[in-house]
This record gives C-alpha cells, structure tokens and sequence, in this order.
C-alpha cells in the first residue's frame, strides 16, 4: 500500500508524476469540496506536499492526525506555522539554495526593466510611435548604489550580479557578516537614505513586518527606487502606493505584494512601476530543482531519514 499523502496547491507535472508514483496523492487544491475531502481521507493522510502561499491550513492540521510532514515547494515558510508544526511533532521542509540564481536573474531584470523603461520601450515600439520621434533617454544602472536588505542565500547573488553592473553594494541585516566584502549599516533608514536603490530580500516573519516603513521610504526619496522580490508583508504599501504616486519616491520593481494575487489599482496606473506577478523561481529548471527537494524531502521522511532540508 503506498503511503497517502495530501497535496495542498499545484506543482510542475514531472513533480506531480513523481509523488504519484511513490504515493497515493490527495489533491486538495482541486477538490469541489475540500471539507468533505478532509472527512473522507483526514485520517490517513500522512504527509503534505505544500508550497510558501498556502503553508499548512488548520484546517488541514485539524483533520489529519496522523500528518507527520509538511514538505513546502519554496524557500519561504512564512505561511506556515511552524511553532504549532512543532507542537504537533510534525517535521517541516523548503527548498533553499536552488532558486538562488532565479530569484536574484529577476531581481536584475527588474531593475534593468524599470531604469531603463523596457515596459514602455517595448509598447512605444510596437505600437509604432517610434516614426513620430525617438523614445528618450533613461536612467542607468552603472556607477549607481544598490543597498540590500538581507544578504542572505538569495540577496548575495543578487549583489555579485549588481557588482557586474558595475554598481556599489551595500547592505542591511541583523548582523555584520565580516567576511562579506560590502559595507554594512546597521540602521535600514541611514542606508535608505544613501542608496539610489532599496533592494529587499529578507524572510517574511513578525520581525520583518512593515520594516520597509514609510520613514524607510521617504529616505529613498524622489531619486530611489524599491525593488521587493522577498514579501509584501516587509512593506508599507499603503505608504509605498502614496509615496509613488506623489513623486516623493523615484520608483518600484516589485515582485511580491501584500495580498496576492491582488495587486494594488492604484500601482497599476502609475508609469514609474514595473510589475511581476511573483514569478522569482517560476523558471522551467529552477521549479524542476524545487520540486526534486519537495520529492527528496518527503522521501527521506518516509524512509526515516534525515531530511535533506529541514526547517523543523
Ligand atoms: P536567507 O538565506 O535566510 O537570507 C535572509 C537574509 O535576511 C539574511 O541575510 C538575514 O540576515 C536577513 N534577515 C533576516 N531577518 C532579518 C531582520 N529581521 N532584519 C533584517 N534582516 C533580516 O533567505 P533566502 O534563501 O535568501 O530567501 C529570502 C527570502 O526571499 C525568502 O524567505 C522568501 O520570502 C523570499 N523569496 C522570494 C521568492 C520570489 O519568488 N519572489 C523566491 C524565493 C525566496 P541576518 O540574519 O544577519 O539578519
Ligand atoms: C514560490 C517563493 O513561488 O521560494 C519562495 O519563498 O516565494 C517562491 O519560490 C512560492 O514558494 C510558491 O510556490
């Protein structure tokens, strides 16, 4: 009898095949009526296969008491509740270091598209204004100063990335890292305001909520932009969509947004935002890496393993 497992939210179909073939897969996301799945398999299920946005429901919690894993499809576990995963014994783990080079790629395009008005380039073009005149001239990334805000697995790739282009690095965390060659501050307002941009890619968490705040913002000033491919919870964007829409901040990239997949109406008129609907690891290869993890991950716990990447 191949074990049961519960899968929360859709994931790559060689994923899927993988865990159909090693396990007996209850696919949550797709029920008409997820309560009455609950009732029905709750009780042999034995593990989820689940991703950043929708973590572990109580709900599912609640109707599977057997449930010992969470195997979550992301680096981010801030959807999941892990003080009460442990509570319950059951182990929890995430996909780190393999959507490094996705994530900071986007990070870079965004920043490239937004300075450079690639968005409007490209509908200037195809829309045949280009007879009536030249487009204009834009901003650059060379020579300016990027400061990061978590210069972590991801925020260090993002930083050899933006050295590339010829810009200076710096960078806020909790902590110094002594051996990272970029200067630090250890106050995110004083870098804001050196910056020409905010670049955020910290953990969502309740420390790290509205830490992009509107004093942050308003360091970054008319000249800045902000560029978040980490979580909308780290910005007031309240404070962000306001400060955009009057000038007194310069720009936004922004790949995460407070309440996905809802994106602020007032961000969608303005002509100094670039948008992307959380795409950061949505790469054939990098999604392809994840899911091997989610695989290996759920593998190893019902092996009783170690896990090869376990957060709890
Ligand atoms: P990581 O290696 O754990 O790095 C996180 C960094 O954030 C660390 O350098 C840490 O430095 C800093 N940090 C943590 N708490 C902080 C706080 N309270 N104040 C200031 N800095 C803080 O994580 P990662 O693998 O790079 O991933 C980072 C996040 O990116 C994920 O948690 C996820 O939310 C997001 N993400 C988004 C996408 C996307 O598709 N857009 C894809 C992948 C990941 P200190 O410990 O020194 O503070
Ligand atoms: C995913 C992410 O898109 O890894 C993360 O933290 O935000 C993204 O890689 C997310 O986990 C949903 O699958």
């Amino acid at each position: 009898m191949k074990p049961e497992i519960l899968q929360i939210a859709a994931m790559l179909p060689s994923v899927e095949a993988a865990l159909g073939e090693a396990y007996r897969v209850h696919r949550y996301w797709e029920a008409p009526d997820r309560a009455a799945l609950l009732a029905e398999v709750g009780a042999g299920v034995r593990a989820i296969a689940t991703d950043g946005h929708y973590g572990v429901p109580a709900e599912v919690m609640a109707a599977c008491p057997q449930l010992g894993m969470a195997a979550s499809y992301g680096v981010g576990y801030d959807g999941i509740d892990i003080a009460a995963c442990k509570a319950r014994g059951i182990r929890v783990s995430n996909t780190p270091d393999v959507l490094n080079d996705a994530v900071a790629e986007l990070a870079l395009g965004l920043m490239i598209g937004l300075c450079r008005r690639i968005p409007q380039a490209d509908a200037y073009s195809r829309e045949g204004r280009w007879t009536a005149g030249t487009f204009g001239l834009t901003g650059e990334l060379t020579g300016a100063h990027a400061g990061i805000l978590g210069l972590g697995r991801i925020g260090k790739e993002i930083a050899r990335r933006l050295q590339a282009c010829k810009m200076r690095v710096s960078y806020h965390g909790r902590r110094e890292q002594a051996y990272e060659p970029y200067p630090y501050y250890a106050d995110l307002e004083a870098m804001a305001r050196d910056v020409d941009w905010l670049v955020v890619i910290a953990p969502g968490s309740a420390e790290t909520r509205g830490l992009v705040s509107r004093r942050v913002l308003e360091a970054l000033g008319p000249a800045g932009a902000l560029v978040n491919v980490a979580r909308g919870s780290l910005v007031d964007e309240d404070a962000l969509v306001e400060l955009l829409a009057d000038g007194r901040l310069g720009g936004a990239a922004l790949d995460v947004f407070a309440d996905e997949p809802r994106v602020p109406e007032a961000l969608l008129a303005l002509p100094n935002v670039v948008l992307s609907p959380h795409q950061g690891s949505a790469t054939h290869k990098t999604r392809a890496a994840m899911g091997d993890l989610v695989v290996g991950n759920l593998a190893a716990f019902f092996a009783g393993d170690p896990l090869l990447t376990p957060v709890a």
